[in-house]
């Protein structure tokens, strides 16, 4: 039987999920009873969340863990972390309280501007088009007057508009490329709004243009879009203490974890493979509060990566070294993310999360995001400079073992003393079951 469906964005929830357990389920009522199983309690919840996307079915949850301690340029902070992995909060936790009693996290923001472009070809002279482009360039502003009030008012609004030959990659390629201030918003829909206002002014300034007419030039609109290469959306988080201070209990002394502390970075500076496992531990902490806080992470997460491959080779986000007699540890990146707007006004657990950290700005966001990516990373990499990944990971995840192997509460409970002091593998997990049936 055919599985192509017709129309099925307009078919109720309810005939979505006949439709959708009918055609792909063997056992329709319990995969029905899963859907409803993860529906929110509350109707209007659910109806909330239920319009967020087109198509929705049921809830799919990722735990919402908070992680305490988090001193931030002088100012004591819960993060809310939603994340699935099991060992990234714990290791956050470990870090937060690590650096409290060092001076804390220090950050700041080394800039807020966003990027949007308007890419379209024209056939003429490029000095042609400079000239219209000067002329007329006021009148591309004016043409968002409406558009940007609001933002203006708040201390935002188009900072700049250039025009850029990019003929060099694709025969007649031009752009228009926009920086923006979007204050506390993450600002994706305003300057989606602008660009595709501009588009239209240049538009039909082009059609009107005598120069344009009497050549019979005209000028073609691809696309108008923001960019996720926000590289002057910046903020920098920072560690730094005595390296005597380092000392890690009778493993290495505070030199020694230092010194193999800043060797590892170099790796993940020079090497690729590294610096983009590395990366990923810093990302285990952005994200799991960008999501928490209703931003949008793929957003975050091409941004970032893009930036971490400016220079044309993949490196490390982060840096360590010895100033004097002090360990610094520093994180740069760019986060384009907002407080206002978007999810962040609807959706139930995220106005708790930012409640939870005392409604911050975006900029106050920014740097509580970039400290979460830091304290991540210090997390990780001390442990593989030291005892490893997978003593505190494996311990993290015996918990999801047993409920995989549907271990009972006094199972658990005498696997968890046992796994104390022994490895934990799928293997080990599986004989301690069989041997405490
Ligand atoms: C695992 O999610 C993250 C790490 O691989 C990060 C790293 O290697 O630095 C542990």
């Amino acid at each position: 039987m055919s599985k192509k469906v017709e129309g099925f964005s307009k078919l109720s929830k309810a005939e979505k999920i006949n439709w959708i357990t009918q055609m792909h389920f063997e056992d329709i009522p319990k995969a029905k009873e899963m859907l409803s199983s993860y529906n929110h309690i509350n109707e209007k919840t659910q109806n909330l969340h239920d319009e967020f996307i087109e198509n929705s079915i049921a809830n799919f949850y990722l735990p919402l863990a908070v992680a305490p301690n988090f001193l931030i340029n002088g100012k004591e902070y819960t993060l809310p972390m939603a994340i699935e992995e099991s060992s990234v909060v714990a290791a956050a936790c470990k870090s937060a309280k690590f650096w409290a009693s060092r001076g804390g996290f220090k950050t700041q923001i080394i800039g807020t501007q966003k990027t949007g472009q308007v890419h379209f070809l024209f056939e003429g002279k490029t000095a042609h088009l400079l000239s219209f482009f000067e002329e007329k360039k006021q009148m591309l502003i004016d043409s968002t007057s409406s558009l940007t009030l609001n933002m203006r008012r708040r201390g935002g609004g188009i900072l700049d508009i250039q025009l850029k030959d990019r003929s060099d990659l694709i025969e007649n390629y031009y752009q228009l490329h926009l920086s923006f201030k979007t204050v506390d918003s993450m600002g994706g829909n305003f300057i989606n709004s602008c660009l595709e206002q501009i588009a239209k002014t240049l538009q039909s300034l082009a059609e009107d243009h005598k120069a344009f007419l009497k050549e019979q030039l005209s000028i073609e609109v691809i696309m108008s879009i923001l960019s996720n290469y926000v590289p002057q959306c910046l903020v920098q988080a920072e560690v730094r203490c005595p390296v005597g201070k380092l000392e890690v209990a009778n493993q290495m002394s505070g030199m020694q974890f230092a010194e193999k502390f800043i060797q590892a970075l170099e790796i993940a500076k020079k090497e690729p493979y590294r610096a983009v496992t590395h990366n990923k531990g810093i990302m285990n902490g952005i994200d799991a509060v960008v999501i928490a806080t209703g931003n949008d992470f793929r957003a975050v997460e091409a941004g970032v990566h893009s930036y971490a491959a400016r220079e044309g080779v993949y490196s490390s986000l982060s840096h360590a070294f010895l100033e004097g007699d002090e360990f610094v540890f520093r994180l740069k990146l760019p986060l384009s993310i907002g407080t206002v707007g978007g999810l962040t006004q609807l959706h139930p657990m995220v106005k708790w999360s930012m409640e939870l950290l005392g409604n911050p700005n975006a900029k106050n966001l920014m740097e509580i995001i970039a400290v979460a990516g830091l304290a991540q990373n210090f997390a990780a990499v001390g442990s593989l400079i030291t005892s490893g990944i997978q003593k505190g990971h494996m311990k993290m995840h015996l918990l999801n073992i047993l409920n995989q192997k549907q271990a009972r509460d006094d199972q658990k409970e005498k696997a968890l003393e046992f796994f104390k002091t022994n490895t934990v593998t799928f293997k080990a997990v599986t004989d301690f079951l069989k041997s405490n049936p």
